[in-house]
């Protein structure tokens, strides 16, 4: 099977095993294992931050973001696709007590003078609006770049207004390589950012939140309290290392694998994609013309030995490439994406009742 759904799904490579095997370990929640605080260390000075705290997820990292820049009953400003609004359990409204204020970004970037027009007037009657959240690259934006001057815009704006920001960077490395502008650049301004190694990195577990050192020193309390504290995290902490050793400038390859797989899916005249849009790893596609409906096109899919995922939208399709799919399997793949859409407009056709 071509495993297409996700750039989580990869394993651990052979190498990265054996890093983890010898990594020197001690009590994390101690803050005494080597590993982490070597890890930590590393993505701070990546991201030109003063601290950054190891953690289980980016879901994870996200949620203490916000738990620490807001009190119950604040507003934070997202865009309406983002991760914290579709993918993280009502986590916001759960463990913060926060509104969120959704904007309507263009491929899930949107505008300073959104963030401008959408922060609350100081009256009893609003939320307080206390942080602006964006996320780079945008998943739902079909894996689109912030350019850099809409980041800073964003900021700044915020700053001015004397709120936090938060920037959820699961694909900060995606951005980077795409970009070929130093990971610094991107966060300058953003008081915490969640960096991830299970997506593109080829990780089997973690995510780091890094900033200001007292958002850390906050951040540390709530990750025991979450449960997420733990102890000889060494062992998957060096897995981290690994991976800013050796699989960030190969990102490269898996964002050439999208485009190619992209204008595949575009050899097919029933399925509707933007391929100049397609900008790191992720491919999104739309089957409305082919009479299927996404869950459909995915189940048919999956018997032709490829897996992607349909949960976007009802005809839209996302398809994503990463460290364990080869040029070879994304060519075969975009040819069986192809032949089935126009399969199934023979077959609808076939079925429409004549007039
Ligand atoms: C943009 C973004 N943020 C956060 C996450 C959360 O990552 P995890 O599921 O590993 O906690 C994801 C997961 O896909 C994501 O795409």
């Amino acid at each position: 099977m071509i495993d297409l759904s996700s750039d989580t799904v990869t394993r651990p490579s052979k190498a990265m095993l054996a890093a983890m095997m010898v990594a020197p370990v001690g009590d994390d929640q101690r803050q005494e294992d080597p590993t982490v605080n070597a890890l930590q260390e590393k993505v701070s000075d990546l991201l030109g931050k003063e601290a950054a705290l190891f953690l289980p997820s980016a879901t994870m990292a996200n949620e203490i973001a916000l738990k620490v820049h807001t009190h119950p009953g604040d507003e934070a400003i997202v865009e309406r696709s983002s991760h914290f609004v579709t993918s993280e359990a009502g986590g916001p409204a759960f463990l913060s007590g926060v509104m969120l204020h959704m904007l309507e970004g263009k491929r899930g970037i949107f505008t300073a003078q959104q963030v401008e027009a959408g922060i609350r007037r100081d009256d009893p009657h609003c939320p307080p609006t206390r942080v602006v959240c964006v996320e780079q690259t945008s998943n739902r934006g079909g894996g689109s770049v912030w350019p850099l001057d809409a980041l800073r815009g964003v900021a700044e704006t915020a700053r001015k207004h004397g709120l936090r920001t938060h920037l959820d960077g699961s694909r900060l490395m995606n951005a980077v390589i795409a970009s070929g502008i130093d990971a610094r650049e991107h966060v300058r301004g953003y008081d915490s950012i969640t960096f991830c190694l299970t997506k593109g990195l080829g990780c089997p577990i973690g995510a780091l939140l890094a900033g200001h050192r007292e958002v850390i020193r906050a951040a540390r309390r709530y990750k025991h309290l979450f449960g997420g504290a733990m102890r000889q995290a060494g062992i998957i902490a060096a897995a981290g290392i690994y991976a800013l050793d050796h699989n960030v400038t190969r990102l490269k390859d898996d964002h050439a694998n999208a485009k190619r797989l992209a204008e595949l899916i575009a050899s097919a005249s029933n399925l509707n994609i933007d391929v100049a849009a397609v900008e790191t790893n992720l491919v999104y596609f739309d089957v409305a013309q082919t009479g299927l409906l996404g869950q459909e096109f995915v189940n048919q899919l999956l018997a032709r030995g490829v897996r992607v995922t349909s949960s976007a939208g009802p005809t839209l399709i996302r398809a994503v490439t990463h460290f364990d799919v080869s040029r070879c399997e994304v060519e075969r793949a975009g040819r069986i994406i192809a032949e089935l859409a126009q399969s199934a407009s023979q077959s609808v056709a076939r079925t429409a009742p004549a007039r």
